[in-house]
């Protein structure tokens, strides 16, 4: 099964004919994520507008819904864009996501995350759309709770060398609840963990540690650990974080509400990396480098309340996961 069929057989008939034919835009739609998102909207005969300056994003992800009639590429940033058209919903993806990148662009990072925020919340009013935003488990910083749920608050560095997203993302929570409370717009906020599977950058070039680690890996060179390896992450594979999204962006009971969406298997990074050797049958060593700053020992979530509240639950574990990246990987010839 394909990842858009995978996704479509784990939504609802009404969560389904809730996004059908509808006039959908997503920023960031040429990244990760958002081209999945797209994608799957597509299959359900849904007008998808995709907003993108390709800073992060990779063109070959929309490669293949360019010639969708349904498909129309907007490029350019989503802090200046205008336009007279209106959205059922609005999707608001646009972002740098990765630390090794973002650290390099903060100024950019925190203008998407929030005037970004701003016109698209302002875009949502004048539509009546709904509103899904991108939040992150980084705004849990580096979290006294494990797992952690949604009522935690957070202990972030406001003026650490992360905050521009850190702090970004929980900016754009704050509007987006201001948006819901003062004037009824119907907002729903995710917050992502570190989710990985086909369409992650594959050069490896910018620090998410399985496509790193992956890239390293499948060349035999030495994969890099900031640190002792002893933190931990929360690793979901692709179709259960655009499920989640999708069960966000069509239940009844999510209207001003955040979900966390990851997945509960907690990986040291070690582990990540010695797993990673295996599958890919690598000569690879590891090799440990200084530690990254203000990076958190500890992520897993808590998802009780997308669990009752969505019935969702992911489904890949994280082996089964990166065998299917390394296939893909495998094919793309970069
Ligand atoms: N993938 C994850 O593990 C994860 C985890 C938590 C949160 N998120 C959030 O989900 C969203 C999508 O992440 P992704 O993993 O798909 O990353 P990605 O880099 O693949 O996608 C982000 C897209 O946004 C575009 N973009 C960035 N800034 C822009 C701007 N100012 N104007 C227009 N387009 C812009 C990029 O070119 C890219 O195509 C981001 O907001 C990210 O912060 C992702």
């Amino acid at each position: 099964m394909n990842e858009v069929n995978e996704i479509l057989s784990q939504l609802t008939t009404e969560e389904k004919e809730k996004l059908r034919a509808k006039k959908v835009l997503v920023t960031g739609g040429g990244g990760f994520l958002g081209s999945w998102i797209g994608e799957t909207l597509l299959a359900l005969d849904t007008k998808v507008y995709c907003l993108d300056n390709f800073s992060t994003g990779v063109r070959r992800n929309i490669e293949s819904l360019k010639n969708n009639k349904n498909f129309r590429l907007i490029e350019g940033d989503v802090e200046n864009f205008e336009t007279d058209e209106s959205f059922d919903f609005v999707f608001h993806f646009a972002s740098r996501p990765a630390p090794d990148d973002y650290v390099l662009h903060p100024v950019e990072t925190l203008k998407a995350n929030s005037i970004g925020t701003l016109k698209m919340l302002e875009l949502s009013k004048k539509s009546n759309a709904t509103f899904v935003y991108a939040s992150s488990s980084e705004v849990y910083g580096d979290a006294e709770v494990i797992p952690t749920p949604e009522d935690y608050w957070g202990k972030v560095n406001p003026i650490g060398v992360r905050s521009c997203y850190d702090e970004g993302k929980r900016f754009s929570e704050a509007l987006c609840m201001a948006y819901f409370r003062e004037c009824n717009l119907d907002v729903r906020i995710v917050r992502i963990f570190n989710t990985f599977g086909p369409r992650l950058r594959a050069d490896g070039t910018y620090g998410r540690a399985i496509s790193r680690f992956l890239t390293q890996a499948l060349g035999h060179q030495p994969i890099t650990i900031y640190g002792d390896g002893q933190q931990t992450r929360s690793f979901t594979y692709v179709t259960d974080t655009v499920t989640g999204i999708l069960k966000v962006a069509t239940s009844g009971l999510a209207k001003g509400e955040v979900f966390n969406i990851g997945n509960t298997e907690e990986t040291k990074i070690i582990d990540l990396a010695t797993l990673i050797i295996k599958l890919t049958e690598s000569k690879s060593k590891i090799i440990f480098l200084p530690p990254a700053k203000d990076d958190p020992r500890r992520r897993r979530p808590d998802i009780t309340k997308a669990m009752l509240t969505l019935k969702w639950a992911p489904r890949v574990s994280i082996e089964e996961g990166i065998k299917r990246t390394i296939e893909w990987l495998k094919n793309q010839k970069i």
